[in-house]
């Protein structure tokens, strides 16, 4: 007998085939049970008529939701179910039956009480694919760098001085002295690409923001890229290219999740496939306070002029060279105006805001040691750093990513705690 899982049902027509994983739902209709069994590749219907087993039908009758079972019986085709197919159940094997009723239940329950029960949650409804989304989008980022010749690296988590500012640093203590959770690998990747050319990592990266907004977690993942050589211009170039294959790879991937989802696929793959827009941070002021938006020069943008900045182009649009004081201390500056930084964020369409930052960087020591006083940050933990311009210098560029926004705008979802397994909030460490 063959044992399968879900995703593989289809290539089984006609075989008797084992199944292992958990009861997901079920219904009945007369003397038919109609269960619905899931195993983390798809749910598959098994079958269960009262005349023919009545012991199985009896058993199957009992058990509740979220038992883990062992089920055998024939695939058959059937076009109405989702997988195509079948199982004419005649075996189950209960491996463990609940204690009591499954928490959550397939209908609408408050967002508190399924982020109480994440552990849970993950199991049901639109999780499933939205979690097999993001592993198809992590390893689109890491195939589109391995493909061009990057290497893969690491940097640390646990730091001694701040990449992305002071204000959103999670702080503690080690061995007596401060130290902090990371904001972004970037600076340890400049180092690593003047030893490797062009390098990329995934890491987690930690924000302690007060922000309580839909796109903002305390905890997520980031995926960076940083590169000798290249400036302001070919790292654009790169982010285009990177996107477009990001949201190619994971559509033609995870067509079927995304379909569950209900996501307009169409919308997202002409979204990315024309020429991406770009706009001056400046006439993009001027454009939002044509729209009535209440900004001035050297505002950040919120959510709704974002929103409105993304409407505007439908596709993801670069504001570009964004004025020195609204950014960190490590951008390069404009040589044709240096109240500008060579910089760059792009913002995804539908609303669903900035999803990449980055910027060429300053690469003499004199920039850096002025840039690093107008912030007002010490020099000494950046010594490091500084012997980056010391020791052979040379122009490069680099951006990071969140993944969990981008995984967001391709789902389509709503909210970020539901892109990432355990989202961690200004207010939730639970699970
Ligand atoms: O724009 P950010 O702060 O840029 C950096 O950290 C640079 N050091 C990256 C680099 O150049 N290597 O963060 C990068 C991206 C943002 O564009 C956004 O997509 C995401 O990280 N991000 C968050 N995602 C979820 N929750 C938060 N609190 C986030 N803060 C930033
Ligand atoms: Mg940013």
């Amino acid at each position: 007998m063959a044992s399968i899982r879900i995703s593989e049902a289809r290539q089984h027509l006609g075989d008797v085939a084992t199944l292992r994983g958990w009861l997901y739902n079920k219904r009945s209709s007369g003397k038919i049970l109609f269960l619905q069994l899931r195993d983390g590749t798809g749910i598959l219907q098994g079958v269960v008529a009262e005349p023919e087993n009545p012991q199985l039908f009896a058993l199957a009758a009992r058990l509740p939701r979220e038992t883990s079972v062992i089920a055998s019986g024939t695939l058959r085709e059937d076009p109405r179910a989702p997988s195509g197919c079948e199982m004419q159940l005649s075996t189950l094997e209960v491996i463990q039956e609940p204690t009591g009723d499954f928490p959550i239940e397939l209908k609408e329950q408050t967002p508190g009480f399924l982020l109480d029960h994440r552990h849970l949650w993950i199991r049901t409804g639109r999780q499933v694919p939205i979690l097999r989304v993001r592993d198809a989008a992590f390893r689109a980022f890491r195939s589109f760098f391995c493909e061009r010749g990057f290497v893969a690296t690491e940097a640390p988590i646990l730091t001694g001085a701040s990449v992305e500012g002071t204000t959103t640093l999670f702080e503690l203590d080690y061995f007596g002295d401060k130290a902090y959770l990371s904001q972004s690998g970037q600076l340890y990747l400049e180092a690593t690409a003047m030893a490797l050319g062009r390098v990329y990592w995934i890491g987690p990266a930690f924000r302690a923001e007060k922000s309580k907004t839909r796109k903002h977690v305390t905890e997520f993942w980031i995926a960076e890229a940083e590169m000798a050589f290249y400036d302001h211009a070919a790292n654009l170039a790169l982010q285009e290219d990177l996107v477009r294959y990001l949201v190619e790879a994971v559509v033609a991937e995870r067509k079927e999740d995304l379909v569950t989802l209900e996501r307009d696929t169409d919308l997202l793959l002409r979204e990315v496939r024309q020429p991406f827009a770009r706009i001056d941070y400046g006439d993009a002021v001027r454009l939002l306070q044509e729209k009535g938006h209440e900004v001035t020069f050297g505002d950040d943008f919120g959510a709704p002029e974002e929103e409105a900045l993304g409407a505007h182009f439908g596709r993801p649009v670069f504001i570009e060279r964004f004025p020195v004081t609204m950014k960190p201390f490590y951008m390069k500056r404009d040589p044709a105006d240096p109240t500008r930084a060579l910089a760059a964020d792009l913002i995804a369409p539908e609303g669903y805001g900035e999803i990449i930052g980055g910027s060429q960087r300053v690469d003499t020591v004199e920039e850096l040691l002025a840039q690093l006083e107008e912030n007002k940050l010490p020099t000494a933990p950046y010594e490091w750093y500084i012997d980056l311009r010391r020791y052979g210098s040379v122009p490069h560029s680099g951006f990071g990513m969140g993944l969990e926004r981008v995984i967001t705008w391709i789902c389509g979802a709503s909210h970020i705690r539901e892109v990432i397994p355990f989202p961690r909030q200004i207010h939730r460490l639970y699970p």
